[in-house]
């Protein structure tokens, strides 16, 4: 079944601001944009989701800080970057001169370099988002991540909505690695978040066994890639149905239209393009497309109109149990 591909209406609305269509880089998969220019226009994305910038300039963690693994990658990257100062003079510029919508994702070891970098932002053309990476190592709590602790997290959000200029949005970043993600996700939007991003990497590791020793410099590092998208789908799902009013920026594993297609049904209402563009830079236009053509086969004629589709029951509602006496079985007698 092919449709035309000019019909859907692709914009989407994230906490009040408009976005041509849902397609966003991921944070720290495409620095700040100017390298995916040589290959499409970056103003033609939803968004560009900045890597995640600290106070200070870093040179990050020792070699090496990535390792395949089946269906995906693991880094210790240690947020290497120039500092806010230059980031604002360089790479916000650059985004702004060249009309794409900027996500600055924020990053801190404590509440107070948040507070700062938030209000350091204010002033400063060409920002339509804010996103708190919160997956970082709170110095003032023993290296707990900021993301797996309720109250952590919201004292980092809520510091972050007092210094971002009021109109633009603060999305918290969560990380999938909590035994409980909607509650992190409550406190967060309690502190102030108007939308989630959601999922960051999962903490993984891999031992070389030819050296018998870790492979990353850093030990452990982050899961990315097609591996963890069954993750990010469950993540979105449960997010949305605990907070179905709440915007999520949606990310885990997409390579394709119909993968975005499935974190849209979930509920997320834009997604994030990471681990992809390394071996396709090309990706995030492409989704673009194939999630258009998707759509359009499928007859949607708005993408807000998928928007957690998956939760509302199918029309007319299909039988969960088979009627009759089949449905009075023990499951083990189905089974058999
Ligand atoms: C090399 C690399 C660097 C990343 N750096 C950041 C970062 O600076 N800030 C952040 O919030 N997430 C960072 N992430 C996580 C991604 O933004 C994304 O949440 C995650 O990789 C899942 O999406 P994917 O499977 O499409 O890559 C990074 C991921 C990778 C692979």
């Amino acid at each position: 079944m092919t449709g035309t591909s000019t019909t859907t209406d692709m914009s989407t609305t994230l906490a009040g601001v408009r976005f041509p269509n849902p397609v966003f880089t991921a944070s720290g998969c495409a620095a700040a944009g100017q390298e995916l220019q040589q290959f499409f226009d970056v103003a033609s994305l939803g968004g560009v989701v900045t890597k995640s910038i600290m106070l200070a300039a870093r040179s990050g963690r020792a070699t090496p800080r990535m390792a395949e693994t089946p269906s995906g990658m693991l880094n210790s990257i240690g947020l290497q970057g120039p500092g806010i100062d230059a980031f604002l003079e360089k790479d916000l510029a650059w985004l702004h001169g060249k009309g794409a919508r900027a996500v600055v994702s924020i990053a801190g070891g404590s509440v107070e370099d948040y507070a700062t970098l938030a209000s350091r932002l204010r002033g400063h053309d060409g920002i339509a988002m804010v996103e708190v990476n919160i997956s970082c190592p709170n110095v003032e709590s023993r290296g707990e991540v900021f993301a797996c602790d309720p109250r952590a997290a919201s004292a980092v959000v809520s510091a972050v909505r007092k210094n971002v200029a009021p109109g633009i949005p603060v999305f918290a970043k969560l990380s999938p690695d909590v035994t409980d993600i909607a509650l992190i996700a409550r406190s967060c939007v309690d502190a102030g978040a108007d939308g989630l991003s959601l999922i960051n990497t999962l903490l993984g590791m891999v031992i070389d066994t030819d050296t018998m020793r870790p492979k990353l410099a850093g030990v452990t590092g982050g899961l990315s890639g097609p591996a963890i998208r069954p993750v990010a789908v469950r993540c979105t799902w449960q997010v949305h149905q605990a907070l179905p009013d709440v915007p999520i920026l949606g990310m885990g594993g997409i390579r394709t239209g119909l993968d975005a297609l499935e974190l849209l049904l979930a509920g997320a209402s834009a997604v994030s393009v990471g681990t992809t563009v390394f071996n396709d830079p090309t990706a995030p236009v492409r989704i673009l497309r194939e999630l258009q053509q998707a759509l359009a086969d499928r007859g949607i004629e708005r993408l807000s109109d998928v928007v957690g589709l998956a939760h509302r029951p199918l029309d007319p509602p299909q039988p969960t149990v088979p009627t009759g006496p089949i449905g009075d079985l023990l499951p083990e007698e189905v089974e058999a």
